[in-house]
């Protein structure tokens, strides 16, 4: 048996309307963005959202939208994509540490990176599970820092009830790894009206729609890019988001199975925690164990055709052009980066590739000791 560490569900809905899209001849954005749009706003409570080609996109958006640049508060433990679009946008990333147990960012460590120079908190959802956003939006209102929220990895987990991506400037990713796919693509998320126009613009060559002498006439009015998302993968993106709830329910009860049978091989292996009061949407399935014999298990499920994967390793703070702008030690980070495995999780996975991840799991641990 061969188990990849993810899959996209793709079923004939997706391929008749991409289909039927292709076949209307409408090629770029269009009617289907809207209709994404709309349901994504209605889905997550959110008052503005923007299709565009991806969450890296997204992410540079929310960064020009703030207006200034300095510095910006992001965790080491992330996707290169958090880094990088702060440095493309002209600012600096400061490296804050995490919490072991939610992976997400500690606001006792983002407390100590602040400085007069700071102007925005970028914070990333892992794996699905929110970062706490009732203190953290808190702790950023009095201290006048803006809030950017990287939910890449998170689509239709809650805090209370309230969904991420509402609390600040929200960032979404349609990777094929992701909650939902429109191949490559992303979201932006925001209640903000001026935060809406601008971004609208800025992913279309800056041109202002309402600026119009004749029906020909396009004027930009700043140094747009072209972010747009095609009509046909908006399409996929509607028929994706339409089934979001399924899709995350058979994640949650995949990542159950892991819970309630990896318990029993060894106490060593520390199962995903969740906070009361939070939800999880587990983009990713990731566990702890000891670091002595993390990168062994690795080998050993790869030797045996199961994709497993370590996310976050290493974590950007230790990587050769990040190193710079770090002078600390993140030991957090570091310790989590050396004992996280990353195992695979989708929501097509059926219960004989999940009992063979275990059972090879288990056959690994019988070798090598509790
Ligand atoms: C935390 C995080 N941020 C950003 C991205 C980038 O998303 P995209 O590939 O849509 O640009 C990813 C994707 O892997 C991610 O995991």
């Amino acid at each position: 048996m061969k188990v990849p560490l993810c899959k996209p569900s793709i079923d004939k809905n997706e391929i008749n309307l991409v289909t039927k899209t292709l076949k209307s001849n409408w090629l770029t954005h269009g009617p289907y963005n809207t209709k994404f749009e709309e349901l994504f706003n209605t889905k997550f409570k959110t008052k503005y959202a923007i299709a565009m080609n991806s969450c890296t996109s997204a992410l540079e958006c929310a960064i020009k939208s703030l207006g200034i640049k300095g510095e910006i508060i992001i965790p080491s433990f992330t996707w290169v994509s958090t880094a990088n679009a702060v440095i493309n946008c002209g600012s600096k990333p400061v490296f804050a540490d995490i919490n072991f147990n939610t992976r997400n960012i500690d606001l006792k460590s983002v407390s100590k990176c602040v400085t007069k120079k700071t102007i925005a908190l970028i914070v990333v959802h892992f794996a699905g599970l929110p970062c706490d956003m009732t203190k953290i939006s808190k702790f950023c209102k009095k201290n006048n820092i803006k809030i950017i929220e990287d939910s890449a990895e998170t689509l239709g987990a809650k805090i209370n009830n309230k969904f991420t991506g509402t609390f600040g400037i929200g960032c979404f990713s349609f990777f094929p790894t992701k909650n939902i796919t429109t191949t490559e693509g992303g979201m932006l998320t925001t209640n903000n009206k001026n935060t809406y126009n601008f971004v609208k613009k800025l992913i279309a060559h800056g041109i202002d729609k309402n600026i119009k002498s004749n029906f020909w006439h396009r004027e930009a009015v700043l140094a747009g890019h072209n972010f747009r998302m095609p009509n046909h993968l908006a399409a996929m993106g509607y028929t994706q988001l339409r089934k979001i709830s399924k899709l995350n329910k058979a994640r949650n009860d995949i990542a159950n199975l892991y819970n309630s049978e990896l318990s029993k091989i060894s106490k060593k292996i520390k199962i995903p925690f969740i906070p009361k009061g939070f939800t999880h949407s587990f983009q990713m399935y990731t566990i702890t164990v000891e670091s002595k014999i993390r990168n062994k298990l690795l080998n050993f499920l790869k030797k045996n055709n199961i994709e497993a994967s370590a996310h976050f390793d290493p974590p950007l703070h230790l990587q050769k052009y990040l190193k710079k702008f770090n002078k600390k030690k993140l030991s957090v980070t570091e310790k989590l980066s050396r004992e996280i495995l990353t195992l695979p999780i989708f929501p097509d996975m059926s219960r004989k590739e999940v009992f063979y991840v275990i059972k090879n799991i288990n056959n690994f641990y019988k070798i090598n000791n509790k």
